[in-house]
């Protein structure tokens, strides 16, 4: 592995209390299933960190909890609407059209891939929809943060929500990145889901330090019904379900998440304004841990041949005036809690020598 490793949150490792977790819970036996002490706790736990009764349900892939979980709030005949870029739209293979026996999702446009109020009323305005000929809007999918690493502020996640629910649809976040909007909002978990009008959440913890773990949280417990069965039936019931349950004991534990997401964001935040200071400025604001910039083609290939791991993007909707030249190329550059001041500080002088 380059030291300079910007390609994803994914390409770091475990983080030294969760690895020392899933150590701990290898000792002796436990039932599998999620009927051992651990896994028995979780919904606890949730329910802590959540400040309410919720219904959890721990899988694998941030793809199989965003698949499962909008399966189950939409029917096969339903539209989920979400940004044109967000990953269950653009990365997920069709898992969520293939889990919701057909569902339909839809990409709608909006600024470094949030959704406005105005756009989604729109959409719901189109006269295209019911039956029998046409898909009904039943869902509402909204990324925190963003692809584009940005972040909805609460009131923009609510006002979006009162558009969905007065329509009836059902509100999912697709929290992958859940834990560097928490810290950036520096709001609570309840205020950012349920109290603003999420229903039901697919958390990640995987990209901020775990070494596979993914929850599908329903702040409406009632709504969770028959979704043990569509895990099942999805393949994603895990047998040894203690080590998804450490995982998240540990992620939560003292804080240990937000500490995790912290480092990762103040990370980006030094490489977005070294960039910055270098001429390069991001493209959008960075709100999380992702970063954008537009280099050269001869940077690019200069910073690969040094070791440098990132990935080099196709234009996303680009904000205004912004354009990508032909001897130019967008650069997504992602930190980790396990990113160091000394690979983004070689970076930023190999970007800007
Ligand atoms: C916003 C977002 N959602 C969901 C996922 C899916 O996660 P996984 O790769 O675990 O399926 C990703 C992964 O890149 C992501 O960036």
């Amino acid at each position: 592995m380059s030291e300079m490793n910007f390609a994803s949150d994914n390409t770091a490792g475990i983080a030294p209390d969760i690895l020392r977790a899933l150590a701990g819970a290898n000792d002796g036996f436990a039932l599998g299933y999620g009927n051992d002490e651990r896994s028995r706790d979780v919904e606890r736990l949730f329910a802590h960190v959540f400040e309410r009764d919720v219904a959890v349900f721990l899988v694998t892939t941030g793809t199989a909890a965003n698949a499962i979980a909008l399966a189950h709030v939409s029917p096969p005949w339903g539209a989920v609407l979400c940004h044109r870029e967000a990953h269950a739209i653009t990365d997920e293979c069709g898992a969520p059209e293939f889990f919701g026996g057909g569902l339909r999702l839809i990409g709608l446009p909006g600024e470094a891939c949030k959704l406005a109020p105005q756009t989604l009323q729109n959409a719901l305005g189109d006269e295209l929809w019911g039956g029998p000929h046409h898909v009904s809007p039943s869902a509402l999918s909204l990324t925190q943060a963003t692809e584009a690493g940005t972040i909805y502020r609460l009131d923009e996640i609510a006002a979006l929500a009162a558009l969905a629910h007065a329509r009836g649809l059902a509100v999912h976040m697709d929290g992958a990145r859940f834990a560097n909007a928490l810290v950036r909002l520096a709001v609570t978990p309840a205020e950012m889901t349920w109290k603003s009008g999420i229903d039901v959440l697919s958390l990640g913890a995987t990209k901020g330090g775990a070494m596979a773990a993914e929850a599908i949280v329903f702040f409406d417990p009632a709504r969770a019904a028959s979704m043990a069965e569509r895990r099942k039936r999805g393949g994603d019931l895990v047998s040894k379900h203690r080590f998804l349950a450490a995982q998240f004991a540990a992620f939560f534990a003292e804080d240990y998440w937000l500490t995790l997401a912290r480092h990762a964001n103040s990370l980006a935040d030094r490489l977005a304004a070294r960039l910055a200071a270098s001429g390069c400025k991001p493209v959008w604001p960075v709100e999380a841990n992702i970063v954008f910039v537009i280099m050269s083609k001869d940077r690019v290939t200069k910073l690969k041949n040094a070791g440098a791991s990132f990935y080099v993007r196709r234009s996303l909707s680009l904000p205004a005036g912004i354009e990508i030249g032909a001897d130019e190329s967008l650069l997504r550059l992602v930190t980790s809690f396990a990113t160091s001041e000394n690979e983004v500080d070689r970076f930023v002088e190999l970007a800007c020598r």
